[in-house]
């Protein structure tokens, strides 16, 4: 089947949700390769998955393009050129810009690790097991120019179990954000969402 979208992930990082959907793509749960892979991050590991399947890559460089708005309009400017109009966050460190949100409106999607909107920002696994939560989990949500705070797409559960340490935790979430973010981008590349 065919798409009439076309979307990039934007990574910074360990690249685990990238290559979950190079795996999905492989093992038919999602029907399209990304068409590019941008990044704010030249070492990022997540990059070698990219080249791994043949995904051409871009880097659009933070002491260049200098601020949250210079940042989004050079990468603007390479989503419009390759006719990208979907944008799948995967481990991206940067909050994104207002100009960003309104260029792909409805069109931007990002993977967190907990059940929003408990736990928005930064480490939410450790914030997940201080609150002393019975459960936890992830959520696929719709980007906003909040941290975390647009519309919620899919969640999947993870109980939180006796002795659960910051990586236990976050390796459970991470099984269960492989699983449910390949079924989102394949979702909203058939238009479903
Ligand atoms: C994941 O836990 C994701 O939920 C969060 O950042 C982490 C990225 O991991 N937004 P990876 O780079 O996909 O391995």
């Amino acid at each position: 089947m065919k798409s009439k979208h076309k979307y990039a992930v934007f990574v910074s990082g360990r690249g685990s949700n990238l290559n979950a959907m190079f795996d999905a793509v492989r093992d038919g749960r999602l029907s399209y390769k990304p068409d590019l892979v941008l990044t704010d991050n030249p070492s990022a590991t997540a990059l070698e998955y990219a080249r791994e399947n043949g995904v051409e890559t871009c880097w659009v460089d933070p002491a260049v393009n200098k601020g949250r708005r210079a940042f989004a309009e050079a990468a603007i400017k390479e989503l419009k050129a390759r006719g990208i109009d979907t944008i799948c966050l995967a481990g991206f460190m940067r909050i994104v810009d207002k100009a960003l949100v309104d260029a792909f409106p409805g069109r931007i999607i990002n993977i967190h690790p907990a059940l929003l909107p408990a736990f928005p920002g930064l480490d939410a696994q450790r914030q997940a097991l201080e609150a002393g939560v019975a459960e936890s989990g992830c959520t696929v949500h719709f980007v906003d120019e909040g941290v975390d705070t647009g519309a919620v797409i899919m969640q999947a559960r993870v109980p939180v179990e006796k002795g659960d340490t910051v990586e236990t935790l976050s390796k459970r979430i991470l099984e269960q954000e492989h699983r449910i973010y390949p079924e989102a981008v394949q979702a909203l590349m058939d238009d479903r969402i």
